[in-house]
């Protein structure tokens, strides 16, 4: 479980330490940022609003689906404290 960053703005996304967090309808999601391809940190793409990985290209919807491979697997999603 994690907690998610107080200023976390509604339709942002951001990694912290690890984490891939995504604000929306004032509500936060988390991810391990670990791309599930070969272990590259996801990065948030603001214009796309997808997550995508800096190493083979895989991207990945804002709640973690697969969009791009060569990622097979979704965003691996993690629990947010309340
Ligand atoms: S590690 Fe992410 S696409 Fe390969």
């Amino acid at each position: 479980m994690v907690k998610a960053p107080g200023d976390l703005h509604e339709g942002e996304g951001r990694v912290v330490d690890g984490v891939a967090f995504r604000k929306e309808h004032g509500r936060v999601q988390a991810f391990s940022a670990v791309c599930p391809h070969e272990a590259c940190d996801v990065e948030w793409n603001a214009e796309e609003r997808t997550w995508d990985c800096p190493c083979h290209g895989s991207r990945f919807t804002a709640d973690g689906s697969v969009l791009n491979g060569p990622a097979v697997e979704p965003l691996k999603p993690v629990e947010v404290e309340k």
